[in-house]
């Protein structure tokens, strides 16, 4: 499988505050990665700077070829027009404008794509909405008229009626209630069963994606600290910070022997105050840390897929109850 999206040695700093940090990882065509990651850990600023939409200091961003990074002015418009890349906004409320009608809304992609006859954009406004599983009735809604799942849907309609090739989905299910969940969940995998779009899920819920994607990537701290695929990292998470994810959320745990508690930070071992910039960004909490991770932060290599320098090791540890 190729990659389509390659992020390399991404560093993003809005001020002064650095929030992503020297984050590589890639995206092959027509699968489904999850991201996921604490509140905070830099998700929507990955996608937004997949986007064009955040201040990236350093690194670079290529789509099929593109670098995306380098595009300026015209030619950053030009590329927008496309809509290869459709970003899904995490807070439906704010992105949709409550003026817009559900069909104005869902057409704005194809306007700026420079579709403008009428018929053509009615007639794909109309197969964007069935394919979300929206009554086409609702069209001439507006946002405030509609329920928080139909406006969920309405961004990934507005989304899909661009026929996207890569599709950045930010919290999609987080708002919703477990019908509506399932629903979107299932029509993404459609998608990238069907039309072959490779999605991008970003979630700060583990169960959200496990029945979905194909690869999961870990953030902490606004870099990535395991990727691999979902299954693998599920049942034998190499990161202490995944292990915790997993440990605390019982409905994806698949046979994981470690209890959370043995996972929790133990501060007498892991004086904040000790950490400086340069070490792993989960040193200050991890259970496990030792002078080795905060000489130098690990990093993901392409075949190494965990940035902890007791990847691993820690779960020997464990078993022999020295801690
Ligand atoms: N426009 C901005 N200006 C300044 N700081 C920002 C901006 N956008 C994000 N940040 C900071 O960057 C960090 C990462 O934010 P981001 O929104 O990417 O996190 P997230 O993982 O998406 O979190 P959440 O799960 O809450 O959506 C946070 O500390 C946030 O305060
Ligand atoms: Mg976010």
């Amino acid at each position: 499988m190729s990659d389509v999206l390659v992020v390399d040695g991404l560093d993003v700093t809005f001020d002064r505050h650095r929030v992503l940090a020297d984050l590589s990882l890639r995206v092959r065509a027509g699968e489904i990665l999850g991201v996921i990651g604490e509140t905070g850990s830099g998700k929507t600023t990955l996608a937004r700077a997949v986007v064009g939409a955040a201040p990236v200091r350093a690194g670079r961003i290529t789509f099929d070829g593109t670098d995306l990074t380098a595009l300026r002015g015209p030619a950053l418009r030009a590329w927008r027009r496309t809509g290869q890349v459709q970003y899904v906004f995490q807070d439906p409320l704010r992105a949709l404008d409550p003026q817009h009608t559900v069909a104005r809304i869902v057409a704005e992609g194809l306007t700026v794509a420079g579709v403008l006859d009428r018929t053509a954009i009615d007639a794909k406004v109309t197969a964007a909405l069935v394919q979300v599983g929206l009554d086409p009735a609702l069209a001439d809604r507006l946002p405030g008229q509609i329920s928080g799942g139909q406006r969920q849907r309405v961004l990934l309609a507005r989304a899909v009626a661009l026929d996207p090739r890569l599709l950045l989905c930010d919290e999609p299910v987080s708002a919703l209630d477990a019908s509506n969940r399932n629903h979107v969940l299932r029509l993404l995998a459609d998608l990238r069963d069907r039309a072959g779009v490779t999605v991008v899920v970003i979630s700060h819920d583990l169960s959200s994606l496990a029945g979905i994607a194909d690869r999961v990537a870990v953030l902490y701290g606004g870099r990535l600290v395991e990727q691999g695929p979902i299954e693998r990292v599920l049942s034998e998470p190499r990161h202490p910070y995944t292990a915790l994810l997993t440990a605390s959320a019982p409905s994806v745990r698949r046979e994981h022997p470690i209890p959370a508690r043995a996972l929790r930070p133990a501060p007498e071992h892991t004086p904040a105050a000790a950490f400086g910039a340069g070490a792993c960004p989960y040193a200050p909490r991890c259970p496990f840390a030792t002078p080795a991770c905060v000489t130098a932060p690990p990093t993901t290599g392409d075949a190494w897929q965990v940035a902890c320098h007791h990847a691993g090791a820690w779960r020997a540890q464990l078993a022999a109850g020295a801690r």
